[in-house]
């Protein structure tokens, strides 16, 4: 059992800590994460305390290369956590006190663990943010390259699940990257909140010791300083902001896992995913389960589940720091993880997807043209509801005959309306009936081109943040 003595904030306890409530209050087994930015946020912070006169040039000296050392203990596996070890702010001072004596009792001079864990936090959040950033970007690329590749595929797209209209395979796939190209703006704007600057903000009431936050700014590559203390230490808006940012990019991934998870049944036979990313049944030997796709469905429920947890958590607190806050890490850490994972893995199972070209142009069927009978009446100066009307009566009266649309007569349509004539045939054409969607955002061919190449463009201007 630790003496409260032994511990950082000591002082004035006299008892010691139950060593179930000293388990229950500690955090350094998951936030020894940010160990790297706890100490550039140090040594941002002793620079800025050694412009203050706060400690002398040699000090600065002293605590810098005591916590360089540090840092290379993290970074070798060396650094050896005691018990007593609250958390990584508390870990890292005490190992300074043991690497350079007296002088790490200064560094925390007007600083409190309120302003430093969130500095942390966003120093910690940022870089993972590019990462994100990078990973998100590989798959969006992927896609892309993979729907300028199959243009010509087409495929029958649904409503509802049933069969609505033909699509070229590459509509497909671009309507997925365009939501993740969404994601990826998204992140670049929510980073812009993250890169604000909450050291020098103390515990509460900011600091009293003449510090100079723009200084720390620029040493800790800060976008701007946070404007009010109360408000800087006990903010969470940039980790709600990521946890729900997450739940949205993985609501777009689970969506096209679920899509592929359905064109890969023997049914559909649409796609056949890699080995790589399948696995067999232990009883039935036939079987390949996509479990790449069905784990990354069930990862965004995990994600949902941090965010609107930690939402619960913020909800009802007063304000300022409350120690229920240390529960944004672990959410935190868990969705980055989660995130990274699901996002490396969407990229393998879409680069290596084989698609079954003949199952896909078999799926399509006759009465998927007829909104394009409707069409043909439209072009031939028919108002389109009541073409509509005609259409379905077309419809109708192939269902009586038991044969497919395409099969009727010209006298069997003519005798529905006195506007279809030979050139009705052109209709029943797959290939005619996509092309008719050249206005921007369709799936004729032309505008799938134009598709790719504006996400290519967007490529290029937008930097893995
Ligand atoms: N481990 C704590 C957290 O994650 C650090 C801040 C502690 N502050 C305090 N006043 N007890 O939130």
């Amino acid at each position: 059992m630790a003496a409260e003595g032994d511990k950082l904030w000591g002082g004035r306890f006299v008892g010691s800590i139950d060593p179930i409530m000293e388990m229950f209050n500690s955090s350094v087994s998951y936030d020894q994460r940010m160990w790297s930015a706890d100490v550039r946020g140090s040594q941002a912070y002793v620079k800025a305390l050694e412009k203050a006169g706060l400690v002398s040039k040699s000090e600065m000296e002293q605590i810098v290369t005591g916590l360089d050392q540090i840092h290379e203990e993290w970074s070798l596996g060396t650094f050896v956590l005691t018990k007593a070890d609250e958390d990584i702010h508390t870990a890292n001072e005490r190992r300074l006190k043991e690497l350079i004596g007296e002088p790490a009792g200064k560094l925390h001079t007007g600083r409190s663990r309120n302003d430093q864990v969130v500095t942390d936090m966003r120093l910690w959040l940022r870089d993972s943010c590019s990462v994100l950033s990078l990973h998100l970007t590989r798959l969006i690329r992927t896609m892309v390259d993979r729907a300028a590749i199959e243009v010509d595929i087409l495929f029958p797209g649904y409503t509802h699940m049933q069969r609505a209209q033909p699509i070229r395979w590459s509509h497909w796939i671009l309507s997925h990257a365009v939501a993740l190209c969404r994601d990826a703006d998204r992140l670049g704007e929510i980073k812009k909140r993250i890169n604000v600057l909450p050291l020098g903000s103390g515990a509460i009431a900011g600091n009293p010791l003449g510090i100079d936050r723009e200084l720390l700014r620029k040493e800790l590559k800060f976008d701007s300083v946070s404007l009010n203390s109360m408000d800087a230490t006990s903010e969470r808006d940039f980790i709600a902001e990521f946890l729900f940012w997450a739940s949205l990019c993985m609501t777009h991934l689970s969506k096209m896992s679920e899509d592929l998870i359905i064109y890969s049944t023997k049914e559909f036979s649409f796609v056949t995913l890699s080995d790589s990313y399948s696995t067999g049944s232990s009883l039935m030997p036939q079987k390949k389960n996509p479990d790449s796709l069905e784990l990354i469905r069930s990862k965004a429920g995990r994600v949902f589940g941090r965010c609107s947890g930690f939402l619960m958590t913020l909800k009802g607190l007063p304000s300022t720091y409350n120690k229920d806050l240390q529960e944004d890490k672990e959410a935190m850490f868990d969705v980055y993880d989660t995130t990274c994972a699901v996002l490396q893995v969407a990229s393998g199972v879409i680069s290596t997807l084989q698609i079954n070209k003949e199952a896909m142009e078999k799926a399509l069927s006759p009465d998927m043209l007829a909104t394009d009978i409707a069409y043909y009446l439209v072009r031939k100066g028919m108002p389109f509801r009541q073409a509509h009307g005609v259409s379905g009566k077309v419809v109708q009266l192939a269902e009586t005959k038991g044969i497919t649309l395409n099969k009727l007569s010209l006298e069997d349509l003519k005798s529905i309306s006195p506007l279809f004539a030979s050139d009705v045939s052109k209709l029943w054409n797959y290939t005619n009936s996509v092309e008719q969607y050249t206005a921007a955002g369709g799936t004729a061919k032309s505008s799938v081109v134009a598709q790719v190449e504006q996400i290519r463009n967007w490529m290029k201007n937008h930097k893995d943040h």
